[in-house]
C-alpha cells in the first residue's frame, strides 16, 4: 500500500485507541497528531515516540481523523476548514454528529465510524457510514485490521452508538453492581472484582451466532441457582429497566445531533 498520512484530531480516550490500533499495523502510514491537553501530549509522546501539535496545519491529502467531543467541533470547524483540500478524506467518531451536517462546510468524503475502545488491540468491531461509493484511499481495507468493518445506513447510527458505542458501559456497570452484590453478601472486596473480572474474560467462549435466549437456557436449569436470579431480575423489572437506559443513551444521541444543528 502506497504511503498514506493518517492526521488524528484528540488523543483522548477514542484517539489514543485508535492511534495505537493503527500502529499495530504493519502498514505504511504516517501520522500527524494534533492534541490540546498538554498531559495527553507527554503522554503520547512517551508511548507512542510522536509529538502532537496543538494547532492544524494545511492538509494536502490523506485521511483527517476527528476524535474530538462533539462541543469542540464548531470551533474546530471554524478554524481549521479552509486548511483542509478536498481530497482529504474526512474520518469522525463523534456520537450523534451525522455526515450531513460536516458537508455543510466542507465538500470532503467522510466516512463516519462507531467503534469503542477495543480498536486498539486491533479486535473491535466498527460499524460505518460513508458518502461515497468506492475504497476511498484504501481507508475501509486499513480498518478492517482494526477489527471487523459493517457499513449501516446512518439513520440507523443513534442506536447504534446507544448500544456498540455505550456498550462496554453497560456490562461493565453490571459488572460492578454484580461485585458490590457479592461484597454485601460476605465475599471480600478483591474476590469480589478478581472473580467477576474473569467471569468477563470468559464471556467470549459463551458468544457465539445463537440467540442470546438460548444460550441462556443453556446456563440455567429447572429451579436451579441461575433460574432463581433470573426469575428475580424479570420480577424487579430487568427488562423495562434495560430498555429505558438504551432507549435514553439513544435519545441523548438524537439530542446531541439537535444540539449540533441549533434545532
Ligand atoms: N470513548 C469512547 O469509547 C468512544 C466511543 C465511540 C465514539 N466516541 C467519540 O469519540 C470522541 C472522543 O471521545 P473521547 O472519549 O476520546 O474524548 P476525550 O478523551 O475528551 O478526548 C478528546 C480530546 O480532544 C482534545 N481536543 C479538543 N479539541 C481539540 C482540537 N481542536 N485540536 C486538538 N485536540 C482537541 C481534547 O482536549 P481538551 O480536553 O483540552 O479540550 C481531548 O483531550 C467523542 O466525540 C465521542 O463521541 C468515543
Amino acid at each position: 500500500m502506497n504511503n498514506l498520512d493518517i492526521h488524528i484530531v484528540g488523543l483522548g480516550n477514542l484517539g489514543s485507541a485508535l492511534l495505537k490500533g493503527l500502529k499495530n499495523l504493519d502498514n505504511n502510514l504516517t501520522f500527524h497528531l494534533y492534541e490540546k491537553e498538554p498531559k495527553i501530549i507527554d503522554f503520547i509522546n512517551s508511548e507512542f515516540g510522536i509529538k502532537s501539535k496543538t494547532e492544524l496545519e494545511a492538509i494536502e491529502s490523506g485521511v483527517l481523523i476527528l476524535c474530538i467531543k462533539p462541543k469542540d467541533l464548531n470551533n474546530f470547524i471554524e478554524m481549521n476548514k479552509k486548511k483542509i483540500s478536498e481530497n482529504v478524506l474526512i474520518c469522525t467518531v463523534l456520537a450523534g454528529v451525522e455526515t450531513s451536517y460536516i458537508s455543510k462546510f466542507v465538500n470532503n468524503k467522510i466516512i463516519r465510524l462507531m467503534p469503542n475502545l477495543s480498536i486498539k488491540d486491533n479486535n473491535g468491531f466498527i460499524p460505518y457510514t460513508k458518502t461515497y461509493e468506492e475504497d476511498y484511499l484504501s481507508f475501509e481495507t486499513i480498518l478492517n485490521g482494526l477489527g471487523i468493518i459493517s457499513e449501516y445506513e446512518e439513520e440507523l447510527f443513534h442506536i447504534i452508538t446507544a448500544i456498540y458505542g455505550s456498550g462496554p458501559a453497560w456490562y461493565l456497570e453490571l459488572s460492578s453492581k454484580i461485585a458490590e452484590a457479592a461484597t454485601n453478601l460476605g465475599l471480600s472486596k478483591d474476590d469480589s472484582n478478581k472473580i467477576i473480572n474473569e467471569l468477563l474474560k470468559s464471556l467470549p467462549a459463551f458468544a457465539n451466532d445463537e440467540e442470546f435466549g438460548d444460550m441462556v437456557k443453556k446456563i440455567k436449569s429447572p429451579n436451579g441457582t441461575t433460574e432463581a436470579g433470573l426469575n428475580s431480575l424479570m420480577a424487579d423489572s430487568f427488562d423495562k429497566i434495560i430498555f429505558n437506559a438504551i432507549n435514553s443513551a439513544t435519545e441523548r444521541s438524537i439530542q446531541i445531533s439537535k444540539e449540533i444543528n441549533n434545532e
